[in-house]
C-alpha cells in the first residue's frame, strides 16, 4: 500500500519520511483516476512528463544556477517591486529561517528572489512563474506556503496541487525539512490510497495532493472547506495538463476556492498550452518569466557533418572520438533501434558506452544517469526521450547523430537547444557536432541557432 496510508492527515505530526527509494511506489504511468499521462512519440516511445519530472529531481544534487535573466511583469505597476538578496530580508519567523538555513539554502536563487516578496506581500497577489527545472520554484512556493498558515487555525489554509502521487511526496518533503522547526504546522497528503472517513474535518494547515483525490476531499469527502483555503499552488503547470483529466480537475477545484484566494502557478515551460491554462486559472497575476532571448549558447560550438547514410555518420563518430579529447559526452538518436545499435556498435570499438533508453524503469534510468554522472561511462547513448532535464555538468560534448525533428518531421529548434544545452553548463565551453544525412541537410538550415558551421570529417 501507500507509504502514508492512514498516517498522514490523521491530526498528529507528520512524521513522514520520505528515501529517493520509489520502487515500493506504485509506477505513475496511470493517474489516480486511471487517466494516462503519457504521451507517445513517433518512434514508439514514451514521453511520461511526470517521469520525467521525477527523474530529474532523484538524480538532481543541487540547484541549477541560471545564467538567464528573469522578466518581471508586474501586476500593479505603482508598487514598486522590491527584491530580495537576503533570505532575512523577507522577515520570516526565526523558525523558518532557521530551517530554510538546515537545508543548505544559502541566498536566494533568481526566481525565489522575484518570487518570493510577491508570494508574501500584503494583500495577497497572484502570481505565475516560469523558469527552468531545478532554479528553486518548489522550494519557493514551500516556503511561501509555511510563512503564509496561521499556525492556530487548525484547518487546512495552504493547497497545493502536483500531477503525480510521487511529485506530491516530493514537495511534502521540501514542506518537512523547512518546517522542521514550527512543529504546530501540519501536513496532509492527499493522494490516492490515503483513506480518510467522509465528514471528519481536517486539521492540518497545509494539503498537498493530486487534483482527484484533492477534488474528492473538498467535495464528496467534505475534509477540506474550499472557502478557507487562502493559497492555492499549482506546481508543474506543463506537466499537470499534458494529463487528460488533471486540468480540468484543476479547474473544478479553483471554481471552488474564493475570489480572495490567493493563486500561484509555477512552470518549467511556457508554451502556450501552458499559457492559456494559466491565465484560466491565475486572474490578474504578476508574472515572472524567463526572458526568451538569453537562452543562446554562444559558449558551445556547432558544426555539422553531412554524411551519406548511417554508417558513415558511425565512421565519422568514431573519427571525432579519435580526434578530440573528450570529457564526458552525450550522442542523441531518434529511435530506440538506432541507440541500440549505435550502443552496440561504438561497444565492438571498444569505446565504453552507456545506454539510456526509455524502456528502462525510472529507477534504473535514474542508476544509469548516476553512473555516467559519476564517470564511470564516458559516453551516454540515448533517445529523445531523456533528452530534456538530465543534468550532468561534465558534458562537454553533444553528438545528434539523428537530428531532432518534430512530429511533423521539422527541425525542432527548442529540442535541439535542450541538447546542445548540456554542453556549455555555466558559461564552460562545449562543443555540438550534428551528423546530417543529404535529407536532414534541408532541416539543419531550419534551426533557429546561430553560429552553425560545416565540417568535413574524414572518412578514413
Ligand atoms: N536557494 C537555494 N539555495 C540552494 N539550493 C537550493 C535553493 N533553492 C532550492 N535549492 C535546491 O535546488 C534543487 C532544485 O530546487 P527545486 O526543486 O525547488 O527546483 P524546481 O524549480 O522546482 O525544479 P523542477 O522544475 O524540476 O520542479 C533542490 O535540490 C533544492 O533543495
Ligand atoms: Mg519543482
Amino acid at each position: 500500500g501507500p507509504a502514508c496510508g492512514g498516517r498522514c492527515g490523521s491530526g498528529a505530526a507528520t512524521s513522514f519520511t520520505l528515501t529517493s527509494n520509489f520502487s515500493s511506489a506504485p509506477k505513475c504511468n496511470t493517474g489516480p483516476d486511471g487517466t494516462d499521462h503519457g504521451s507517445w512519440t513517433k518512434e514508439g516511445d514514451r514521453v511520461d512528463l511526470a517521469e520525467q519530472s521525477l527523474l530529474n529531481k532523484l538524480i538532481r544534487r543541487s540547484l541549477v544556477w541560471n545564467r538567464n535573466r528573469v522578466e518581471v511583469l508586474q501586476r500593479d505597476p505603482v508598487s514598486p517591486l522590491f527584491s530580495v538578496k537576503t533570505f532575512e530580508e523577507l522577515r520570516l519567523v526565526p523558525e523558518l529561517l532557521k530551517g530554510v538555513y538546515s537545508m543548505g539554502f544559502n541566498r536566494p536563487s533568481r526566481i525565489q528572489e522575484s518570487a518570493l516578496p510577491m508570494m508574501l506581500a500584503q494583500p495577497l497577489q497572484n502570481l505565475i512563474a516560469q523558469s527552468q527545472s531545478g532554479t528553486g520554484k518548489t522550494a519557493a512556493f514551500c516556503l511561501a506556503m509555511l510563512s503564509h498558515v496561521k499556525p492556530a487555525n487548525m484547518w487546512p489554509q495552504c493547497l497545493c496541487v502536483s500531477p503525480t502521487y510521487e511529485l506530491a511526496l516530493q514537495i511534502g518533503q521540501v514542506v518537512e525539512q523547512m518546517g522542521k522547526f514550527c512543529p504546530d504546522v501540519k501536513l496532509a497528503y492527499g493522494v490516492r490510497g490515503n483513506r480518510m472517513e467522509r465528514g471528519v474535518k481536517l486539521q492540518e494547515q497545509i494539503v498537498i495532493g493530486t487534483p482527484g483525490t484533492i477534488l474528492d476531499w473538498c467535495t464528496k469527502y467534505k475534509l477540506i472547506d474550499p472557502k478557507k483555503i487562502s493559497m492555492f499552488v499549482l506546481d508543474e503547470a506543463d506537466v499537470m495538463i499534458a494529463t487528460q483529466g488533471h486540468r480540468d480537475q484543476s479547474i473544478r477545484i479553483h471554481r471552488l476556492l474564493t475570489k480572495n484566494c490567493q493563486m500561484l502557478l509555477f512552470s518549467a515551460t511556457f508554451e502556450d498550452s501552458v499559457w492559456k491554462f494559466a491565465e484560466t486559472i491565475v486572474p490578474d497575476a504578476n508574472i515572472i518569466r524567463l526572458k526568451r532571448e538569453e537562452e543562446t549558447l554562444d559558449t558551445i560550438k556547432q558544426f555539422y557533418v553531412v554524411c551519406k547514410d548511417e554508417q558513415e555518420k558511425f565512421t565519422a563518430l568514431c573519427n571525432l572520438y579519435a580526434s578530440l579529447t573528450i570529457a564526458q559526452a552525450m550522442i542523441f538518436c531518434h529511435t530506440r533501434k538506432m541507440a541500440a545499435w549505435l550502443t552496440t556498435n561504438l561497444s565492438k570499438e571498444g569505446h565504453q558506452v552507456a545506454l539510456l533508453s526509455g524502456e528502462l524503469t525510472v529507477e534504473q534510468r535514474a542508476a544509469v544517469i548516476e553512473r555516467y554522472r559519476n564517470g564511470k561511462e564516458k559516453v551516454l547513448v540515448t533517445t529523445n526521450v531523456c533528452s530534456r532535464g538530465i543534468d550532468v555538468e561534465q558534458v562537454t560534448l553533444v553528438v545528434n547523430f539523428d537530428l531532432p525533428v518534430d512530429m511533423e518531421g521539422n527541425a525542432d529548434s527548442e529540442t535541439y537547444l535542450h541538447r546542445i544545452g548540456r554542453a556549455g553548463r555555466f558559461g564552460r565551453r562545449g562543443f555540438a557536432v550534428n551528423m546530417v544525412d543529404s535529407q536532414q541537410n534541408r532541416k539543419i538550415k531550419q534551426l533557429d541557432t546561430n553560429n552553425l558551421e560545416e565540417v568535413e570529417l574524414l572518412m578514413s
